[in-house]
């Protein structure tokens, strides 16, 4: 009978020290994490009218998938439960048919703790949150025209790079947005359906890309050419084959075009690893002087798919791969963006959340939204390449490629450690390189 009593208790206390473990490492990390700024973050989307039970402004919309596929009572509990989401989120709709899937609304703390939990935690993109032009500078030229925060809101000052291409494949562009005038962007060609091309941008997500590579007012190389290459669909997803044949389009292109000073930016993630899209963007870059830029990914909230060299192009050692940083305000340091991946295949971060963008809306030519992912950083080192080639003569020697030597350019002038957190070496990933992009005045590069 003694026995039992002592046994009993011994269990008793060994799950309640578990779980004070459990609980305590779980608001430890909220404290040490969340930030007012991680709570509130500028400008973010805020619309009391539909979202009438947010705590705070604080909302990016989420893709929630159920690992268990048992209930989604079990997912609202869950949510429930953590700190991070609890005080700050709204269950949008929850979708029952084909998969267990709701979307929510709430902070990246949140995002990032259910992913941690086993949830597949997807940004919902598409967030149409203005229509004006944002307040110049935009916070992202702000940042990466100076080495150290706080932003000094000075005017963004930079070479326009107008004896630059930049080749965007993606979703299309709408060419005829207000920050594409004079006709520099122009429809180049349409893999998907080529006999009955469509000329215009079929998702909105080509445009942002090429706002922030060429945008007039709120680009980085702001008067390069652009010249788009539509190789996705509506829904965002492209067909390697269609991938394939844009990289064949810019080969012929530099073929007939020898010399000319260009950059390819593509902004579409694979969720898995491809040879022959390492191969192809590879080569590309190996055959011409085009400086080859890819995004490295939004998986890393979940660190069994954070490493960008799992990944296509991504993990290519021949092309610039470019990880998403905070997009910090003033006082806080940079870090990486939680969805960002990471990895040894990352080359350099830029600025990857709540970034201005130009969207297509309606008939409309002046509209903008935010939006956040690797898709925006890499534009943004595509037009940083634009501006080293308009403003250096640099010529490839033996194996190496123009990538390789403006990517030197870009390390040596990149800020140096200054994402706080950046995951060191763990058993799943290797080290990151702590580069941030930094566009340095025109003169340096001359
Ligand atoms: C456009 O794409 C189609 C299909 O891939 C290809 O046959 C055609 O040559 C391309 N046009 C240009 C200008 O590259
Ligand atoms: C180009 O493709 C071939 C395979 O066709 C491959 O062996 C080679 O490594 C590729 N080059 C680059 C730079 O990726």
């Amino acid at each position: 009978m003694k026995t039992n009593v002592w046994i009993l208790i011994a269990v008793l206390a060994l799950a309640w020290a578990n779980m004070v473990v459990s609980y305590s490492s779980e608001s430890d990390d909220d404290d040490n994490e969340l930030t007012d700024e991680d709570l509130c973050d500028e400008g973010a989307p805020m619309d009391v009218e539909t979202h009438n039970s947010l705590k705070c402004s604080c909302t990016t919309s989420y893709i929630v998938t159920s690992p268990d596929q048992h209930s989604y009572n079990r997912l609202f509990k869950k949510i429930d439960k953590l700190k991070a989401c609890r005080d700050c989120s709204t269950i949008k709709r929850a979708f029952t048919d084909v998969l267990l899937i709701v979307s929510i609304e709430t902070t990246e703390k949140c995002a990032i703790k259910l992913a941690k939990k086993g949830y597949l935690v997807e940004e919902n993109s598409v967030q149409e949150v203005g229509a004006a032009l944002p307040t110049l500078p935009v916070k992202l030229l702000d940042r990466i025209d100076q080495v150290d925060l706080p932003r000094d809101g000075a005017s963004y000052d930079r070479n326009d790079a107008t004896d630059v291409t930049i080749f965007i494949l993606d979703t299309g562009v709408l060419f005829t947005h207000d920050e594409f005038t004079n006709g520099r962007v122009s429809f180049y060609n349409d893999t998907v359906t080529p006999n009955s091309p469509i000329m215009v941008d079929v998702n909105g997500h080509g445009t942002r890309c090429a706002s922030v590579a060429a945008g007039a007012n709120i680009g980085v190389a702001q008067g390069a050419t652009v010249e788009s290459i539509r190789v996705a669909g509506s829904d965002g997803l492209a067909a390697a084959d269609d991938v394939l044949a844009g990289l064949d389009d810019i080969q012929r292109w530099w073929n007939s075009n020898p010399g000319s000073k260009c950059v390819v930016s593509y902004s579409l993630i694979s969720t898995s690893f491809s040879t022959t899209l390492n191969y192809a963007f590879g080569n590309l870059s190996a055959n011409t002087d085009c400086v080859v830029v890819v995004a490295a990914g939004n998986q890393g909230a979940d660190i069994s798919m954070a490493d960008a060299c799992n990944y296509s192009p991504s993990g290519s050692p021949d092309v610039i791969t470019v990880g998403g940083s905070r997009n910090r305000m003033n006082g806080a340091s940079d870090d990486r963006i939680g969805i960002s991946n990471y990895g040894p295949c990352v080359d350099i971060y830029a600025p990857a959340r709540n970034i201005d963008l130009a969207a297509p809306s309606g008939s409309s030519n002046s509209n903008y939204l935010r939006s956040s992912g690797t898709s925006f950083a890499t534009p943004a080192v595509a037009g940083a390449a634009a501006m080293i080639l308009s403003t250096t003569s640099l010529t490839p020697t033996g194996s190496e490629t123009m990538t390789d030597l403006v990517l030197d350019i870009l390390i040596a002038t990149s800020a140096k450690d200054k994402l706080t957190s950046l995951p060191a070496s763990n058993a799943a990933v290797l080290p990151s390189n702590n580069r941030l992009l930094n566009v340095v005045s025109n003169t340096y590069y001359a």
